[in-house]
């Protein structure tokens, strides 16, 4: 079989890079290890920027998002037992994000895109590129009904996440890796309780970084900073409780909401971009080439960026017969990562408690976060960047 671009991966990256082909008349194949159900269920923040909520809405996958989504204007930052306010479109000129979980996301693409004629393969088993450094690249694999089967592509899209083959089958010392672990993790839980607040809020205490999101009006997402090797055992509902109300306490005496905790799961803080994102011809996108720690909020959101540049370049090749988008591709991507690793860097480091910091280093952090909020300067530079920057 023959395709033109042949694209490893069904998570937003993928789908999206699939459908936007798909639209200006350029053919794909989407390859899938996991079942349909369980990509439809992979549980990850949700919080989509303008730009990506815009997308979404331009392909035609933007309904259910627009109503069942919740379109937030600001976040609260919590800090010294107050809170301060980041107001998104009178910074931003209007924009601001919209709260929809990543599994609600790739739901909607997968139905948009199967409903257009997509070709998703779920489910596909030894999932293998080769002659990447050809001008026919090939995807190997064995389908759901184990069949062995072949695709012969013109380019294939790595869109497959930080554990997906397409990385590690570029030849070693091809890519530089740039990581950065941090020394904790995120404790998060998913309760049945309303919501503690209208908008996120991103709280800094001395015993460690909460943040309380949301998922439905019955369904809460918090997380607090915890050990990176925290274990689950140990942590009832009741110590849960007692450590959000600790550290989310003001001057004014607000609790959270609390109500029966359904999921516990840590998860680690890193960083991780590497460079270029593409080996001859196949080009990686999202998880894939770059991790960035989730205070930022911008994992989904550079997945979709990354799509969105590689079509462009794709569809420059197939309808102009440009070439030089496709070698623009990584480092016009990798300048909008490092900016969103830099914010979300910046976010972590000013919100959590590192191990063995020192009052003196608590203090520089209220002092930073009641500068962020006071200085109109400061507030614009964290609301660009959370509702997201330019594409290019
Ligand atoms: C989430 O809702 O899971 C979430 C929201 C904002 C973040 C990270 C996670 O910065």
């Amino acid at each position: 079989m023959r395709t033109q671009v042949g694209i490893i991966g069904a998570g937003p990256a993928g789908l999206l890079l699939s459908h936007i082909l798909h639209r200006q008349g350029v053919e794909s194949v989407v390859i899938e290890k996991n079942s349909r159900e369980n990509i439809e269920a992979i549980i990850k923040a949700g919080v989509l920027e303008q730009g990506t909520v815009d997308l979404m809405n331009e392909i035609g996958a933007g309904e259910r998002m627009m109503k069942e989504g919740f379109h937030h204007e600001g976040i609260i930052l919590r800090f010294d037992g107050r809170d301060e306010r980041i107001d998104f479109p009178s910074l931003t000129g209007g924009k601001m994000v919209t709260i929809y979980a990543q599994h609600d996301v790739n739901k909607d693409l997968i139905r948009t895109r199967l409903a257009t004629g997509g070709d998703i393969r779920f489910e596909a088993k030894d999932v293998s590129v080769y002659d990447l450094d050809s001008s026919a690249p090939k995807v190997r694999f064995r389908s759901k009904e184990g069949v062995l089967e072949e695709i012969t592509c013109d380019f294939i899209a790595g869109c497959d996440g930080t554990q997906g083959i397409c990385r590690p089958s570029i030849p070693a010392g091809f890519l530089k890796v740039y990581e950065r672990l941090y020394p904790f993790g995120w404790f998060g839980i998913l309760c049945k309780a309303p919501p503690s607040s209208e908008e996120l809020i991103y709280a800094m205490h001395e015993r460690g970084f909460v943040l309380v999101s949301t998922r439905s009006p019955e369904v809460q997402r918090m997380y607090f900073q915890c050990s990176p090797t925290e274990k689950l055992d140990g942590w009832s509902d009741d110590r849960i409780w007692a450590e959000f109300r600790a550290r989310l306490e003001t001057k004014g005496g607000w609790a959270p909401k609390e109500g029966p905790i359904f999921s516990k799961t840590v998860i680690g803080m890193r960083s991780l971009v590497v460079e270029p994102m593409r080996y001859g011809r196949l080009f990686l996108a999202g998880d894939s080439a770059h991790v960035v720690p989730p205070t930022g909020a911008k994992g989904l959101n550079l997945a979709a960026s990354d799509a969105q540049i590689l079509a462009q370049a794709l569809i420059g090749f197939y309808k102009g017969n440009r070439t030089d988008l496709l070698d623009q591709y990584s480092a016009t991507a990798l300048r909008r990562i490092w900016k969103a690793t830099r914010f979300s860097w910046w976010m972590t480091s000013m919100l959590h408690t590192f191990p063995g910091a020192d009052e003196f280093q608590h203090r520089l952090q209220i002092a930073e976060l009641d500068y962020v909020t006071g200085s109109r300067a400061a507030s614009t530079a964290l609301a660009e960047n959370y509702v997201g920057l330019p594409i290019q």
